[in-house]
């Protein structure tokens, strides 16, 4: 058995050890946010937040994680009052959405890590993440929008 933590609970599981993350998530402890796209690690559908970094979840063995601290969609808040789920819900970003639990938790990484990021800054970040349905426009917008929100300068409601 292997032991993991996935937003803030201990699960006990019996996969084999290098049993991507992702198959872990979504057929072990059915948390089916996190998506399955390419399942080698080039659109992002699969990102996760290992130790607070967005990581592709299908390059990633369950050995791999054992220690660490595993965030997905369904835990980043789970009231949805993230900035990142604010700001997605205010600009409509979504189109089929199936792209955006990935394109989320990336988000979230970027703008913790650069609270003020330039359009340069976001297209750099979020350039790992595909979207087949063409919302890089609103993405870029509302990654904008997010980092004002956490940055107080607009209200998060
Ligand atoms: S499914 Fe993991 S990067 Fe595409
Ligand atoms: S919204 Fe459809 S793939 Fe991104």
């Amino acid at each position: 058995m292997a032991k993991l933590t996935v937003n803030g609970r201990a699960y006990f599981v019996d996969d084999a050890p290098d049993t991507p993350l992702l198959w872990v998530l979504r057929e072990s402890l059915q948390l089916t946010g996190t998506k399955f796209g390419c399942g080698g690690g080039y659109c992002g559908c699969c990102t996760v937040h290992i130790n607070g970094e967005a990581m592709r979840s299908c390059r990633i063995r369950l050995a791999d994680v054992e220690d660490a601290i595993v965030t997905t969609i369904e835990g980043l808040d789970v009231s949805t009052n993230h900035p990142v789920q604010k700001a997605w819900i205010k600009m409509q970003v979504p189109q089929c959405g199936y792209c955006h639990s990935g394109q989320i938790m990336q988000a979230a990484s970027l703008i913790k890590e650069n609270p003020n990021p330039s359009d340069e800054d976001i297209e750099i970040g979020m350039r790992g993440n595909l979207c087949r349905c063409m919302t890089y426009v609103r993405i870029k917008d509302a990654v904008k929008y997010a980092a004002s929100i956490s940055r107080g300068e607009v209200s998060n409601d």
